[in-house]
């Protein structure tokens, strides 16, 4: 055997088993094996020497080998070329998948406003069920048995008794049923906020819906006065709508406060001068409010003679349709993707 032979045969098993780390060890296998004085261009000077029925069949195996050694380099070269180029178009330190946010709901963000808004001044959250009983949702807030509210045309009932109401199941009509609920289990001073849904009989329109939103407040303390009420409205409503808004309080009548009102605060759409929206008059109505009842409080097991209190209820809709200008109710729950995505950066 000659030994070129043998010297074609033990560089083939190397260039086999050839592995680089990165391009450089790549360059350095090309000049190792082919460069002018590289271990395989050697070979072909042994060539040279090689007798000529030798030479055929050496001559072949020794283009092969050239071959293929030129064909791992290259391939090895690819690999970290191919790294390379990886490495430049991405940015390694950036998370693997793109997280789509979702956009909060323009309900949610004003009733979080409310919250944020009341929480200043010292008031903190509670809440109740949708599912109520009559005496929570009535009874409790001085509504007299036959009290058109009670009716079917305003309340869903879920169980209805027809000789003893207060035995009703229904879904509650308003958030003043937390107001029962906090007074039942809290002693004062109590300082909250009741945020939820509430449910109505109503046919569907622009603007009324069967179920909408609303936020209670309820502060029952020692002496606690109108003028507190009052002062608290006001800090409100600046706070929501700007520091120049007016609010104005109108004498009404809710069965659960005495005496009440409702507020209205100076348009903030045409700054009160009167448009479409307030009808002209300037004003827009945004809650009702007034001192608790003495019966409530009494129903309650809360010394009438010792504590009072106030309380307020607003639709977080109207409050909303204020601030963005939404005219339609029903696009609140209609889930369209183009009407919520407007609040992205809210
Ligand atoms: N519960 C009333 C409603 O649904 C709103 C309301 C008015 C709540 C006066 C109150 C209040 O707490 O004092 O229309």
């Amino acid at each position: 055997m000659s030994t070129l032979r043998e010297h074609i045969e033990a560089l083939r098993n190397q260039i086999e088993a050839l592995t680089a780390n990165n391009a450089e060890e790549v360059e350095a296998l090309r000049i190792r094996f082919l460069s002018k004085k590289g271990e395989i261009t050697n070979l072909f000077n042994e060539f040279k020497t090689v007798s000529n029925d030798e030479k055929r069949e050496l001559g072949q195996l020794l283009n092969q080998l050239k071959n293929n050694t030129q064909e791992r380099i290259n391939h090895l070269r690819d690999t970290f070329a191919g790294v390379q180029r990886q490495a430049d178009k991405e940015d390694l330190t950036r998370t693997p998948e793109p997280i789509a946010l979702g956009t909060r709901h323009p309900l949610m963000i004003v009733r979080n406003e409310i919250i944020d808004i009341f929480s200043h001044i010292g008031f903190t959250v509670a809440e109740g069920p949708e599912v109520e009983d009559d005496w929570h949702v009535f009874s409790s807030l001085n509504f007299a048995p036959e009290h058109p509210a009670r009716d079917m045309q305003d309340t869903f009932f879920i169980e209805k008794d027809h000789d003893d109401v207060t035995k009703d199941v229904l879904l509650r009509t308003h958030t003043s049923s937390v107001q029962t609920r906090v007074m039942t289990s809290q002693k004062p001073p109590i300082r909250v906020l009741c945020p939820g849904r509430v449910y109505r009989n109503e046919a569907i329109s622009a603007r009324a819906h069967c179920f909408f939103h609303q936020v209670e407040g309820l502060y029952v303390d020692k002496n606690v006065s109108f003028a507190d009420l009052k002062q608290a409205l006001m800090y409100f409503a600046k706070e929501m709508f700007g520091d120049d808004t007016k609010i104005r309080l109108r004498p009404s009548y809710f069965p659960f406060t005495e005496p009440s009102a409702e507020m209205d605060i100076s348009c903030n759409i045409c700054r009160g001068e009167g448009c479409a929206f307030c009808k002209g008059s300037g004003w827009v109505e945004i809650l009702g409010c007034g001192m608790v009842d003495p019966n409530v409080l009494e129903a309650c097991g809360i010394d009438s003679k010792e504590y009072t209190g106030y309380a307020f209820g607003m639709g977080v809709e109207r409050i909303t349709n204020l601030k963005y200008r939404v005219k339609d109710l029903r696009l609140f729950s209609e889930n369209d993707i183009r009407f919520l995505q407007q609040f992205q950066s809210c």
